[in-house]
């Protein structure tokens, strides 16, 4: 349940507040939409600071823009190995240079007095969530490497189905923790945007490019001629009447994409005779497979072991897929003894299937190519790095009693379970 707020109703809220308060603060107090700089107050650490940042992040705002937009451009560029390699030092150069520009600017905000003055909570908690965020995503590029070759599978359709109205999280969900705290945090980030120095990011200042060059000085004489600006009733009726505007703009937007989904849940499509025998066929094999997933379900919950297979039909060559009592795939192989051998069938890089056919002693995750040892689990060659884990088995001979001693002439007659006490 967790999931779908995080990777759905998460990402509607911060676009909500990225669209509707940013608009709204745009026209509601035109002066503090800015980076409030502190130039002037502090210059050498923020030039230490500053410049990596903005150059580091610009360029992983590219990468990122690549997955999410032009996936296939990416993914045709990436197929060369050569280009994935350049692709993946760039990006990771471009993190370390904005993470060290972000803790230059971290450091300076809570060092300098001066800088201190004009620090509020909100720079702090957005700064803190720059910093983790950057670590997730060097963590994500090293632990999970190569994000540019599987990125855009994954991270380009979830963002395509959030902004096409048609939320699928199936493309996340069975991300490790790290990614999925990545893009959590992403989405935080975008949500608190508004609320923060960061929306200058939205002002252009193209009217600069023609003006002439101004410098910023101290002027103390500025405490004696301090204007009290007071707003005409007017003037707060029309930044009141361009909040409204903007504000329900934005919720008649959000409205119509919602309601856009509803109307159809609810009558339906108008469909063809045929569509609509194709159409409830694929909801019957849905529902089919919904009832299949409770009944292996129950069976697991209500059962200390589950039968496997026999022995006698568990092959060297070809694994077997089952479902493990954590509902997650499995695969069992008959080893060079004769004696089964069970491992997860989830892969350790992104969770993918691995492939049950054994070539050359390797097992293949047909996702980013990771290869494992067949006898041991250990990672060949890939991007995962983690073995595959052994699933502990027990064998029941022709009187359902648990085999305590293994006698190799009888083999044939045993049956392979995994049992309730024997997960790991
Ligand atoms: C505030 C927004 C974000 C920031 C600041 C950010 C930052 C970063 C950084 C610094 C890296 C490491 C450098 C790199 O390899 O490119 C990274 C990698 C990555 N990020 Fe993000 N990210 C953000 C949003 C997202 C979102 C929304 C997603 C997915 C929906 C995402 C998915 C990834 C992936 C898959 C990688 C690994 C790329 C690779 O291995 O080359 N990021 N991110
Ligand atoms: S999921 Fe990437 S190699 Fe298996």
């Amino acid at each position: 349940m967790h999931d779908y707020f995080l990777f759905i109703g998460l990402p509607y809220v911060a676009l909500f507040s990225i669209i509707v308060v940013t608009i709204y603060r745009f026209n509601s107090n035109r002066y503090g939409f800015s980076s409030l700089s502190s130039q002037f107050l502090e210059k050498k650490k923020l030039l230490w600071g500053s410049v990596p940042w903005h150059i580091g992040l610009f360029i992983i705002i590219l990468g990122h823009g690549a997955a999410f937009f032009t996936p296939k451009l990416l993914q045709s560029l990436v197929a060369n190995k050569t280009v994935m390699y350049i692709l993946e030092i760039i990006g990771l150069t471009a993190a370390l240079f904005a993470l060290f520009g972000l803790i230059v600017l971290f450091v300076r905000r809570l060092r300098n007095s001066r800088i201190q003055a004009v620090t509020s909570n909100m720079d702090l908690v957005i700064l803190t969530l720059l910093t983790v965020q950057i670590v997730l995503g060097i963590l994500t590029a090293t632990l999970y490497q190569w994000g540019s070759s599987w990125s855009p599978g994954i991270v380009g359709p979830y963002m395509h189905s959030i902004f096409t109205f048609n939320p699928d999280m199936s493309y996340v969900k069975e991300l490790p923790f790290v990614i999925k705290a990545h893009i959590v945090i992403a989405w935080l980030i975008i949500l608190l945007v508004p609320f923060t120095r960061l929306v200058h990011m939205f002002s252009l200042p193209i009217t600069y490019i023609g003006r002439l060059p101004q410098v910023v000085v101290w002027s103390f004489r500025r405490q004696k001629e301090a204007v009290v600006i007071a707003e005409t009733e007017d003037t707060t009726r029309r930044y009141f009447l361009k909040a409204l505007i903007g504000i329900t703009t934005g919720v008649v937007l959000l409205l119509i994409g919602i309601v856009d989904k509803i109307i159809p849940f609810f009558i339906g499509p108008a469909l063809s005779r045929e569509e609509k025998a194709k159409f409830l066929k694929g909801r019957l094999e849905k529902i089919k497979k919904a009832v299949k997933q409770k009944e292996l379900e129950h069976e697991r919950l209500i059962n200390e072991f589950i039968h496997i297979a026999d022995l006698k039909d568990l092959k060297n060559e070809e694994g077997l897929y089952f479902i493990d009592y954590k509902m997650k795939p499995g695969l069992a192989f008959k080893g060079e003894d004769g004696l089964p051998v069970l491992y997860s069938a989830k892969c350790t890089h992104l969770g993918c299937t691995i492939a049950n056919k054994v070539k050359d002693g390797k097992l293949l995750c047909p996702c980013h190519i990771s290869h494992f040892d067949i006898k041991t689990g250990n990672v060949i060659d890939g991007p995962a790095l983690e073995p595959l884990p052994k699933i502990n088995f027990l064998l029941k001979d022709v009187n359902d009693q648990v085999v305590v001693n293994i006698d190799k002439s009888k083999l044939n007659e045993y049956k392979v379970y995994i049992a309730r006490s024997e997960e790991i």
